[in-house]
């Protein structure tokens, strides 16, 4: 039987973000959930547990570029549920903009850093008090094997990536005695709507959300002296 937790989790509402929630609320934890548009999440047990058993599943409005939407979200679920101990970054987005960008693109990379880098900083500052106190925090990471190495023309993505890796790691070594352990996740190509374009790859022969669910709820059992920094999860060959 899991320890149930109080889990912060954005981008729940597609891809592998729903795929961990849907998993942590089956293994019993508490959700709160952030979402660009609440009122549009998708039939499916998390809006059904939103709405019946609002003592398990919060949903908040959250918009990862707007730091005062991390600040509220947090606020709202320490009132709803008095503490928080897991914080799981989902949100994210790609682009293809490589290194001679065309002019105007860089606000495609400006995007792509307050999204995937700044999002994840913001949420996890205003959510660190609470995670210190609890004493057994855990951050778990979404980021990608391009926060590992650089594949073929992209640029823009890879730099938001790699900088997220540093954000692990500034994370580790911050909330090391606090209890606090993080946890990179870095997959190659996932299928989800992020991935659909890929055809170099085909969507079974991908990894699958639901793989990724299964693993983090292996994470969140484990004790602070067995959980992994860093998870490269190759769906083909690769370093
Ligand atoms: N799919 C892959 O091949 C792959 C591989 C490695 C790593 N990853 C990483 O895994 C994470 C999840 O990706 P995914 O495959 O599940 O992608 P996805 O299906 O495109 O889902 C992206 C999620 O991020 C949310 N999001 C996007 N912009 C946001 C913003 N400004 N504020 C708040 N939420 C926002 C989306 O919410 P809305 O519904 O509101 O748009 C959605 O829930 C990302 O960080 C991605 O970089 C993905």
């Amino acid at each position: 039987m899991t320890q149930p937790r109080t889990l912060l989790i954005s981008g729940a509402s597609r891809g592998i973000g729903r795929a961990i929630a849907e998993r942590a609320l089956a293994d019993g934890h508490r959700l709160s959930l952030g979402v660009r548009n609440p009122d549009g999440l998708p039939a499916g047990p998390l809006l059904e547990a939103a709405r019946l058993s609002p003592e398990r599943v919060l949903l908040q409005a959250y918009d990862a570029r707007d730091p005062a939407q991390a600040s509220r979200w947090v606020a709202a679920t320490l009132s709803q549920f008095g503490g928080i101990d897991g914080l799981i970054h989902c949100a994210g987005v790609f682009s293809r903009v490589g290194l001679l960008f065309e002019a105007g693109q860089e606000a495609e990379i400006e995007a792509l850093w307050r999204v995937n880098l700044m999002g994840p900083w913001w949420l996890s500052r205003a959510a660190w008090p609470a995670l210190v106190a609890s004493g057994d925090g855990r951050v778990i990471t979404l980021v990608s094997m391009s926060g590992q190495r650089v594949k073929g023309s992209l640029a823009a993505y890879p730099c938001s990536k790699f900088a997220l890796m540093a954000l692990c790691q500034s994370m580790r070594n911050e909330g090391w005695d606090a209890g606090i352990r993080v946890t990179a996740i870095c997959p190659g190509w996932v299928n989800t709507r992020m991935a659909s374009e890929v055809t170099a790859v085909s969507a079974d022969a991908m990894t699958q959300p639901e793989d990724l669910a299964a693993l983090t709820a292996q994470l969140l059992r484990l004790p602070a002296s067995a959980v992994p920094f860093e998870l490269k999860i190759n769906c083909v060959l690769e370093g």
